[in-house]
C-alpha cells in the first residue's frame, strides 16, 4: 500500500465553480467562497478537488470556452487569490487539479481574433479553416455535437470554420506544431504555479479526419433526437442501447483517430513528467489512453458504470469484470457516477422509494470498489436534480440549442420541446450548493439572484449547516465512510474478487491488499438475507455497516445483511 501514489489513494471532489461558494454575495460562486470551504472539504475527509474550468470565458459552454488558459476569470478572483487557494489546500493535505480544455477554445479568445483577422495572419492554421464547398455551403456534412453544421462561416475571409462544440467553441488545429507549444505552455504555468495535475476535457475530439470524407449514416443528429425520444416514450429499452452506435456513425470521421491521439497524450506525459507526482485524467471512457499503463493518462474514467438505468449488482459485476480485466498491466481504475454534465447521482440511481438509501449504496460502491473515485459537489448532502420552468432561466446553450432545433426544424410542439430540454438539460445538476436552511440556501445573500435558481428542497433538510448537526444525515454518512476508507488498507490498495456471482439484490467481493482482505456486502434491495460465505477465514471483524449490528464479529457462514445495508468486515 505505500507504495501507492497520492493520486491512487486519494478520493476526489469535483467543485464546479459557479456554484459552490459564493464569497463576494453577487449569485455566483468564486475563489474566495473556494477558500472559506476548504476546512469543510478537510473535514469532509476527501482528499484532492478537480475544479471545472475557472479560467476567462464568455460562458458560451459555462467556461467550457476558455478565452485565456494562464489566468484567472475575473468573476471568480484574481491570480493572487487562486494561489492562496492553492496554499491553504495543500496546507491541508488536499491536491488540487484543474481542468484543462484542448480541443477547443473561445471564440474571443485572442489567438482565435487573430486567427480569423486575415487569411495570411500567422494563426491562421491555429484553428480549422476550410473553403466553402462548391455550392458555397459548408465543405461537408458534419454536425455539431451541440446541433446544427460543424461549420461556420466566417464573412470577413469567406471561409468555413470547424468547432465540433459551440459555434463559440472553434477548434485548434493539432497538427501545428505552434498549437502543441502554446498549449504545453499553459499547462507548464500552473504546474510552475503547483497545481497537482489536469483533468483533460473531451480528448476524443482534438483531431478529425483531414480529408473532410462526408458522414454515410444516412442520420442527423435531429433525427437521432427524435427516434430516441420516440423509444423513449414507448419505453422501448433495447432500441435506446442502439443509439449509441448510431451516435459514434454520425461523428465517426470526427473522434477518436487513435493513431494521432496516442503519440500526443504521450507527448503530454512527458511534459507532466517534468514535474514530480502530478497526474492526468482523461474524460473518455476508453481503456487505450492509458497507453502500456505507464505513458500516457494515469486514471481514464469508467464511465460505462455509471451509463445505466439502475444500478444493479448484475451490471457492476459485468461491468468491473470488463472494464478490470481490459486494463494493462499497471493501470489504475478510476470510477465515477456523476459530474456537471449528467444527472444527480441521487436523482439518477433513485427508485422513487428507497433514493436515500440508493444513494448512500452509490457511494458505498464509489469508496469500496477497487480505483479511484470521484465524487461531484452537493452528492454529499443529497442534492437533486432541478427541473427549470422557464426558458428564461436556462444557462445551458446545449439545451436551448436543441430546443429551438427540435421546434423549428423538427416541427415538435414547443411544449413538448420543452419538457424533453426540462429533462436532459446539464443546468439539473449545475445549481447552486446549499449551505444553510436560509433564503438562496445560504449561498448568496437573501436578495441576489443567484446565476441559477437554487433548488427549493435545501428547506426540506437537503442543505450542509441541518446536516452537519444530525448525526444520521447523508452529509455525517458520507463523513464517515470516507474517513473510514482512509484507514482500511484493503479499500485502498486490494485486487477486486467478486463473490456470489448469481446474487440479483446484492453485491458481494472481497478486497484483498497484503495488510488486509476485506469483505464488502451491499445490498441493493429491500429484502434481508443470511449469507454463507465459503472462505478459508471463517469470521470477519466489522469494519462499518449502515445500521447497528449487535455483534462485531460475524461467522462467515451466516452473515446477516439488512435491507439495503453497507458492511464492511476484516476477514479472520
Ligand atoms: C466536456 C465538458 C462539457 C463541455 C464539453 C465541451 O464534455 O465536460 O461540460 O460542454 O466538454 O468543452
Amino acid at each position: 500500500m505505500n507504495d501507492l501514489k497520492w493520486w491512487q489513494k486519494a478520493v476526489f471532489y469535483q467543485i464546479y465553480p459557479r456554484s459552490f461558494a459564493d464569497g463576494n454575495g453577487d449569485g455566483i460562486g468564486d475563489v474566495q467562497g473556494m477558500i472559506a470551504k476548504l476546512d469543510y472539504l478537510k473535514e469532509l475527509g476527501i482528499d484532492a478537488l478537480w475544479l471545472s474550468p475557472h479560467y476567462p470565458s464568455p460562458q458560451a459552454d459555462c467556461g467550457y470556452d476558455v478565452s485565456d488558459y494562464c489566468a484567472v476569470a475575473p468573476e471568480y478572483g484574481t491570480l493572487a487569490e487562486f494561489e492562496t487557494f492553492l496554499a491553504e489546500a495543500h496546507q491541508r493535505g488536499l491536491r488540487v487539479i484543474l481542468d484543462m480544455v484542448f480541443n477547443h477554445t473561445s471564440d474571443e479568445h485572442a489567438w482565435f481574433l487573430e486567427s480569423k483577422s486575415s487569411r495570411d495572419n500567422p494563426k491562421r492554421n491555429w484553428y480549422i479553416w476550410r473553403d466553402p464547398a462548391p455550392d458555397g455551403g459548408p465543405p461537408n456534412n458534419w454536425e455539431s455535437t451541440f446541433t446544427g453544421s460543424a461549420w461556420e462561416y466566417d464573412e470577413t475571409t469567406g471561409q468555413y470554420y470547424y468547432h465540433y462544440f459551440l459555434k463559440e467553441q472553434p477548434d485548434l488545429n493539432w497538427r501545428n506544431p505552434e498549437v502543441k507549444e502554446a498549449m504545453w505552455d499553459a499547462v507548464r504555468f500552473w504546474l510552475d504555479l503547483g497545481i497537482d495535475g489536469f483533468r483533460l476535457d473531451a480528448i476524443g475530439t482534438i483531431y478529425e479526419d483531414p480529408a473532410l470524407p462526408d458522414q454515410t449514416s444516412g442520420m442527423t443528429l435531429l433525427d437521432l433526437y427524435q427516434a430516441y425520444q420516440a423509444a423513449q416514450e414507448d419505453g422501448e429499452r433495447e432500441k435506446l442501447a442502439t443509439f449509441g452506435k448510431v451516435w459514434r456513425q454520425i461523428f465517426e470521421h470526427q473522434v477518436g483517430r487513435e493513431d494521432e491521439m496516442h503519440p500526443l497524450m504521450q507527448e503530454l506525459r512527458t511534459v507532466i513528467n517534468e514535474y514530480p507526482d502530478r497526474m492526468l485524467v482523461a474524460e473518455d471512457s476508453d481503456i487505450a489512453y492509458y497507453g502500456d499503463g505507464d505513458n500516457e493518462m494515469h486514471l481514464v474514467f469508467n464511465f460505462p458504470l455509471m451509463r445505466t438505468e439502475r444500478l444493479t449488482p448484475a451490471h457492476i459485476r459485468q461491468n468491473q469484470e470488463q472494464r478490470l480485466s481490459a486494463l494493462p498491466a499497471g493501470a489504475w481504475p478510476c470510477n465515477t457516477l456523476g459530474n456537471h454534465d449528467s444527472t444527480r447521482v441521487y436523482t439518477h440511481f433513485a427508485d422513487g422509494e428507497h433514493d436515500a438509501q440508493l444513494a448512500r449504496l452509490s457511494l458505498a460502491l464509489m469508496l469500496t470498489l477497487r480505483g479511484t473515485p470521484f465524487l461531484y459537489n452537493g452528492e454529499e448532502i443529497g442534492m437533486t436534480d432541478l427541473l427549470l420552468n422557464e426558458l428564461g432561466q436556462f444557462r445551458d446553450t446545449l439545451a436551448l440549442l436543441q430546443y429551438q432545433m427540435l421546434v423549428e426544424l423538427g416541427g415538435t410542439p414547443p411544449e413538448q420541446a420543452f419538457e424533453h430540454i426540462r429533462r436532459m438539460t446539464r443546468d439539473k445538476c449545475r445549481t447552486p450548493l446549499h449551505w444553510a436552511n436560509a433564503p438562496q440556501a445560504g449561498f448568496s445573500p437573501a436578495d441576489v439572484e443567484t446565476w441559477l435558481p437554487v433548488n427549493p428542497n435545501y428547506a426540506a433538510g437537503v442543505n450542509v449547516a441541518e446536516q452537519l448537526d444530525n448525526p444520521d444525515s447523508m452529509l455525517n454518512f458520507y463523513r464517515r465512510m470516507l474517513w473510514m476508507r482512509k484507514k482500511t488498507p484493503a479499500l485502498l490498495a486490494g485486487d477486486y474478487q467478486p463473490l456470489h456471482e448469481e446474487a440479483v439484490d446484492y453485491l458481494a467481493f472481497l478486497r484483498r491488499a497484503d495488510e488486509q482482505t476485506c469483505l464488502v456486502v451491499l445490498n441493493f434491495s429491500a429484502h434481508a438475507h443470511t449469507l454463507t460465505f465459503e472462505l478459508a477465514a471463517e469470521h470477519a471483524q466489522l469494519i462499518f455497516s449502515s445500521r447497528e449490528r449487535a455483534a462485531e464479529m460475524d461467522n462467515l457462514s451466516a452473515v446477516e445483511i439488512a435491507p439495503f445495508e453497507i458492511y464492511l468486515a476484516a476477514l479472520q
